[in-house]
């Protein structure tokens, strides 16, 4: 979760950063540091107007004095307001500007990574950095470093103000202050690690709700539901327990200031009363200094939180900076845009490994011609995915060569070469929204007749029709309301609607309906007509036709032939086909 996190208070470097952020809207951040100090300053006024109004005023019984003082207090509360309300508003409207920035680029970082990174990240954790840690750092610029600033500028021009005022009253009314900077300082230490607990559970009952609902037919299906519900309350009682000693912690700090302040006020009424009588202070200035009094103590109260506020900000942009700092692309150093590339595909003892040297493919060699097609076929695991993902670069061999047109894939610019083929991947993924942008992906290429022509080319444009409001109808996040092979058929347009030079299929694993089966085998004959094309196979009945057929068998090829020749050869083939034939026909 939280590793490798400096901590530090105040992180000079990673500040200096954040600002960088700030730089497009500097004119915003000038105006709203200069508010603050304004707000500073102009909070001294009324005290002193106070003041006045008792010592000149009130004993004198000067009606019209008083009257005019009054009217002053009243412009300059208003005027008070005006520049809080902008200094407010300009505040967070910096932070959400920055943090708007930020986010841009971080997904943008993440867009591009390469999928090796996402075997290893949790979903999760970059939802995380996306979003709740960007909010986190919005909240440095709105609730943090000015009002900090602010606070800090207020409590300086109070005390100055008070010493010049009366120098002994300050001295004894300020002397609970110490002890009052010693309890936030306790105060902000305990708060900082009952929020980082609150933190910590609620990302737990994040993840459990969202795994949990994800899967929850497998925790209906099993009966698992009071198991994982007593898991669920266990967390749950987790997070109240954290949010609970936060609560704790308020309500022990809170008192403790009132306490101060309080006594600092009996210290005034006390010590002040008796130096008024003996006439080295004024009854107006214990007025001022009861106002003073509580103007110190709000910000010196408020500073624990706001310091909290900064750190976290500090924490997180840590962590968005990691992300921003990660170098996970894939290499893009080709340069080749080559126009009209044929389509010829050859494999030149390519390894590959996931993960250092467990080999999931050993020297694999074939070759495809332009307008071909090649099948690939084996057990599970067998390695056939694996394949598919490196003609795209998706993943990059450890050795080997991989060529179309004898031209090597890396030396191919990466957009270019994954414009030239499409690829219908084993599971569909469907974003919720409409089929139809679910078959463009938002290209604004492709028009609505593309879309409709392919379907009916694929033999989708049937059922997408009987779905309510038809290519409009929503599917729900993944795709859950259709099924495995009209999911299927909806890539297949999105690879028709394409029109790549090379095609890509990894057939759907899952048990499919005789109907759908039907379908998928006219929708493949329709895209590999024509082109270039790789299909991994999982009903044989779908590549009787191939040029070629790849056996493949814990990463090796094994056999190599068509359908007939593979059958003569009464191999892997034949056995694998025999095996399917005998679970038709039952
Ligand atoms: N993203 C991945 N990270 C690590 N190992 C993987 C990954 N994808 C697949 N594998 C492993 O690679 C091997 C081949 O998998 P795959 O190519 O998907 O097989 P097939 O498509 O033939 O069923 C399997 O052992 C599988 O566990
Ligand atoms: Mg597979």
């Amino acid at each position: 979760m939280s590793k490798s996190i400096s901590g530090k208070a105040f992180d000079f470097s990673l500040f200096k950063r954040t600002m960088t952020y700030v730089k497009p809207y500097n004119k915003m951040f000038y105006i709203t540091a200069f508010l603050s100090i304004l707000l500073a300053l102009i909070a001294l006024i009324r005290p002193i107007l106070i003041q006045i109004a008792v010592n000149d005023n009130i004993k004198k019984l000067d009606k019209e004095g008083l009257l005019f003082i009054t009217i002053l207090l009243v412009i300059t509360l208003f005027v008070e307001s005006i520049f809080q309300y902008f200094f407010t508003l300009l505040g967070n409207l910096l932070g959400q500007n920055v943090i708007k920035d930020l986010r841009n680029e971080v997904f943008k970082k993440v867009i591009n990574f390469k999928l090796k990174y996402f075997d290893k990240t949790p979903i999760g954790q970059l939802v995380t950095r996306t979003v709740s840690d960007i909010e986190t750092i919005a909240e440095m610029f709105s609730g943090g470093i000015l009002v900090i600033i602010g606070d800090l500028l207020k409590i300086v021009s109070v005390i100055i103000c008070m010493f010049y005022i009366n120098w002994d009253l300050a001295i004894i009314t300020l002397i609970p202050i110490p002890i009052l900077f010693f309890a936030t300082s306790v105060f902000k230490r305990i708060i900082k690690k009952a929020f980082q607990d609150v933190r910590e559970q609620v990302s737990k009952l994040n993840t459990f709700v969202q795994e949990h609902i994800t899967g929850m037919s497998i925790v209906q299906l099993f009966n698992r539901e009071e198991v994982e519900m007593a898991a669920f309350s266990e967390i749950n009682k987790k997070h109240r327990d954290a949010h609970i000693r936060t609560v704790w912690a308020y309500s022990v700090f809170f008192p403790v200031v009132e306490i101060l302040s309080a006594l600092s006020i009996a210290l005034l009424v006390w010590y002040g009363l008796g130096e008024v009588a003996k006439g080295y202070a004024n009854s107006g200035e214990i007025f001022s200094f009861t106002f003073f009094i509580y103007m110190l103590y709000r910000p010196i109260r408020q500073l624990a939180d706001r310091f909290n506020t900064l750190q976290m900000g500090m924490v997180s942009s840590e962590r968005v900076f990691k992300v921003l700092d990660t170098q996970s692309n894939i290499e893009n150093k080709g340069i080749l845009t080559t126009e009209g590339l044929e389509g010829n595909i050859s494999f030149k003892n390519v390894w590959f490994a996931y993960n250092n040297e467990e080999y999931v493919l050993k020297n694999i060699s074939f070759q495809v011609k332009k307008g071909e097609s090649l099948a690939l076929v084996g057990a599970t695991g067998a390695g056939k995915s694996s394949i598919i993902n490196l003609l795209g670069r998706y993943y990059d061999i450890n050795k080997g060569e991989i060529l179309i047109d004898d031209i090597n894939i890396n030396d191919i610019e990466l957009n270019r070469l994954r414009k030239y083929m499409a690829i219908v991947l084993q599971d569909v993924f469907l974003f919720s929204d409409s089929i139809y942008n679910n078959i463009t992906l938002n290209s604004e290429t492709i028009t609505k007749e593309d879309v409709v022509e392919a379907a009916k080319k694929v033999g989708a444009h049937d059922f997408i029709s009987q779905l309510p409001g038809g290519y409009d109808y929503n599917v729900k996040e993944r795709g859950a309301m259709l099924s495995v092979g009209q999911r299927q058929l909806i890539s297949f347009i999105r690879a028709y609607v394409h029109q790549p030079e090379i095609l890509i299929l990894d057939e759907a694993t899952s048990s499919i309906d005789s109907e759908s089966e039907e379908l998928i085998k006219h929708a493949t004959k329709v895209l590999t007509e024509g082109r270039t094309s790789i299909i991994v196979a999982h009903r044989l009945s779908t590549i009787q036709n191939a040029d070629t057929i790849l056996v493949i068998d814990k990463g090796k090829i094994v056999e190599k032939g068509n359908h007939t020749e593979l059958l003569a050869k009464n191999g892997f083939y034949k056995r694998l086909f025999d095996y399917q034939f005998i679970n038709q026909t039952d």
